[in-house]
C-alpha cells in the first residue's frame, strides 16, 4: 500500500540580532542602494555569539511540533539539512533528537547547500510512501554568517541566519505531489568554501574558511536551471502553470525570483518573499519563507504549492505539494 507524506506543521527562528545595509555600508565598499536594487535585501538576522545552528533548528523544530499537535515522541525520523553544522560529528539531527528529547529513530544530516530542504524533503518522502517512517520531522538551518568574510562586499551582503522546520505526517492522500533533485559537480568552483576538515583543517580552524562564489555566473545558471525545473515539475504531475497557487522559492535574490515568476506566468502576490527582510539562509530558506506564509493565512488548505532551490554544487531541485 502507498502511503504519502503531508505537512502538518511550521516553523521558523531568526536570531535576534538584524544587520541592516546601513550598518553594512561602515563595514565594506557597497551602499543600501546597491544591494537593494541588486539583490532585493534590507537586513538580515545574524545569530548571537555562543547561539549556533542547533539553537536555531530546535527553536523552528518546537514550533512546526505545536502546529502539528503531535506529541515528539510520536517522531520516528528527523533529517537536517544544513551546510554550517555545529560539529564535524555527530550530525544537528542526532544533537537535535537528543535536544527535543527523542531516542532511538534515525536521525541524520543532508549537504546540498542551499536546496538542502528540498533534498531533505525528498528523502522524507521516499521513507513514508515505502511506510517506513509516519511522522518525519524536516529543518534547515543555518549560521552561514560564520563562513562569511565580512571583508567581501561579493559575498558579505547577501547571507543570514536562521531555520525553518515541518512535521510530516503520513497520510492516504498526497501531500507532497512529487519531488525533484538534481546536481552538478563539474561546477563546484563557482559557489563553495574551498577549504575542509580534510584539505585544510588549518584554514578552519584559523577561521579563514569563507564562501567563495562567481555571483554572476551563478545568477545566470539559476535562472535558466530553476525554469527547467518548473517544467519538469508541472509535467510530471500534468498540471499547467495556472494550477500553481504558490510559489515558495528559495530566498537568494529578488531578481532570480522574478524571473521564475514569470515563467511561471505567475504575478508577484502569488510569490512567497522574505528575501528583504531574512537575506539568503541557504537550508533555511525555503522553511522560513513556507511559515511565514502559512502563519499569515496566504497558504490554505487544498492549495498546490512549488518549492524551488538552487545552490552550492551545484544542486537543485523541487518539491510540489497539495497542502
Ligand atoms: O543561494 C545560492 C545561489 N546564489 C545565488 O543565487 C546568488 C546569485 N548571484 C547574485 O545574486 C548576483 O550575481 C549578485 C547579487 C551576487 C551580484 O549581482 P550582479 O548584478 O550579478 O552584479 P555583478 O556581479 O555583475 O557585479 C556588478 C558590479 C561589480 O563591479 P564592476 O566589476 O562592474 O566594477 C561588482 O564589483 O557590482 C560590484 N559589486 C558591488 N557593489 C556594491 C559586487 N558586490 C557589491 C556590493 N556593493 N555589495
Amino acid at each position: 500500500m502507498t502511503h504519502f507524506a503531508r505537512i502538518v506543521g511550521t516553523g521558523g527562528y531568526l536570531p535576534e540580532r538584524i544587520l541592516t545595509n546601513a550598518e553594512l555600508e561602515t563595514m565594506v565598499d557597497t551602499s543600501d542602494a546597491w544591494i537593494r536594487e541588486r539583490t532585493g535585501i534590507t537586513q538580515r538576522h545574524i545569530a548571537a555569539e555562543g547561539e549556533f545552528t542547533l539553537d536555531l533548528a530546535e527553536q523552528a523544530s518546537r514550533r512546526a511540533i505545536d502546529m502539528a499537535g503531535i506529541r515528539i515522541d510520536e517522531i520516528d525520523m528527523i533529517i537536517v539539512a544544513t551546510t554550517t553544522p555545529d560539529q564535524v560529528f555527530p550530525s544537528t539531527a542526532c544533537l537535535l533528537q537528543s535536544r527535543l528529547g527523542v531516542h532511538g529513530c534515525p536521525a541524520f544530516d543532508i549537504q546540498a547547500v542551499c536546496t538542502g530542504f528540498v533534498y531533505a524533503l525528498a528523502v522524507a518522502d521516499q521513507f513514508m510512501r515505502t511506510g517506513a517512517a509516519t511522522t518525519v520531522l524536516v529543518v534547515g538551518a543555518e549560521t552561514f554568517s560564520r563562513i562569511i568574510d565580512w571583508t567581501d562586499r561579493n559575498t558579505c551582503v547577501l547571507f543570514g541566519d536562521g531555520a525553518g522546520a515541518a512535521v510530516l505526517k503520513q497520510d492516504t492522500a498526497p501531500g507532497i505531489l512529487s519531488t525533484h533533485l538534481h546536481a552538478d559537480g563539474d561546477y563546484a568552483n563557482l559557489l563553495q568554501v574551498p577549504q575542509g576538515v580534510s584539505n585544510n583543517l588549518a584554514a578552519v580552524q584559523e577561521g579563514r574558511a569563507f564562501v567563495e562564489m562567481a555571483g554572476g555566473e551563478v545568477f545566470r545558471m539559476a535562472v535558466k536551471t530553476l525554469g527547467r525545473i518548473v517544467d519538469e515539475t508541472l509535467e510530471a504531475n500534468q498540471l499547467d502553470k495556472s494550477d500553481v497557487d504558490w510559489l515558495v522559492p528559495h530566498q537568494a535574490n529578488s531578481r532570480i525570483i522574478a524571473a521564475t515568476a514569470r515563467k511561471l506566468r505567475m504575478p508577484v502576490s502569488k510569490v512567497v518573499q522574505t528575501v528583504a527582510e531574512h537575506g539568503n539562509t541557504s537550508a533555511a530558506s525555503i522553511p522560513l519563507a513556507l511559515d511565514v506564509a502559512v502563519r499569515d493565512g496566504r497558504i490554505k488548505r487544498g492549495d498546490t504549492i512549488l518549492m524551488e532551490g538552487f545552490g552550492g554544487g551545484f544542486t537543485w531541485g523541487s518539491a510540489l505539494v497539495n497542502w
